[in-house]
């Protein structure tokens, strides 16, 4: 098994798939899905950036998330070229309620280990989601520009899914971390359930 497909197998972990109804409400509203689609790889390097300041201690971490910035950055300038080119502009952010869902479940206090770890597997998911979602809309989208665009992303996404689990399971306890992992797992799940199907949010 290559990479990409071991990484695929990981992706099954999250425990509840997209509804399907989401990849067409959301091609109808192609303009709002790359507004926030921008504001959402502003978050991804916002948020490797946080931790590099705030852990930077891990030497690992620092050096692993330093070029995952420049990644999501340059994902974020695409997103913008992508609504250039249609003719769109960039706009507000939005309230962004999965993430401030995942937020609101991460333990506060507890030692740096704890602190870092459950960043990392709050991190690893975003990642896993948009990593499914952008498999959704390569797949099944018209646009064959957004679809290879889609692709490419989902690859990246995935890269990062990797990174960010395998620095929770290199700092963390190994039981403990995979105990966490499946509660993580299991309340995002209930996240996405919970949340009304929206053609104008990536999650
Ligand atoms: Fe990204
Ligand atoms: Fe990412």
């Amino acid at each position: 098994m290559n990479w990409i497909e071991s990484t695929k197998e990981k992706m099954l972990s999250l425990k509840l798939p997209t509804d399907p109804r989401w990849v067409n409400i959301a091609e109808m509203n192609i303009e709002d899905i790359l507004v926030d689609h921008a504001y959402c790889e502003q978050k991804a390097a916002s948020s490797c950036i946080s931790m590099i300041v705030l852990f930077n201690e891990f030497e690992k971490l620092v050096d692993e998330l330093t070029p995952v910035v420049a990644e999501e950055w340059g994902h974020f300038e695409r997103v913008l070229e992508q609504l250039k080119k249609r003719g769109f502009k960039l706009g507000k952010a939005r309230k962004d309620e999965y993430v401030i869902r995942l937020k609101d479940f991460v333990k506060k206090g507890g030692n740096r280990i704890q602190q870092v770890t459950e960043l990392l597997m709050m991190n690893a998911l975003i990642e896993a989601r948009s990593c499914e979602r952008f498999k959704l809309l390569s797949k099944n989208i018209q646009d064959e520009e957004l679809k290879a665009f889609y692709y490419e992303l989902m690859v990246s996404e995935a890269g990062h899914y990797v990174n960010f689990l395998e620095l929770a399971r290199y700092y963390g306890e190994p039981e403990k971390v995979e105990k966490r992992w499946k509660e993580w797992l299991q309340y995002e799940a209930e996240v996405i359930k919970g949340l009304e199907i929206r053609g104008d949010r990536m999650h």
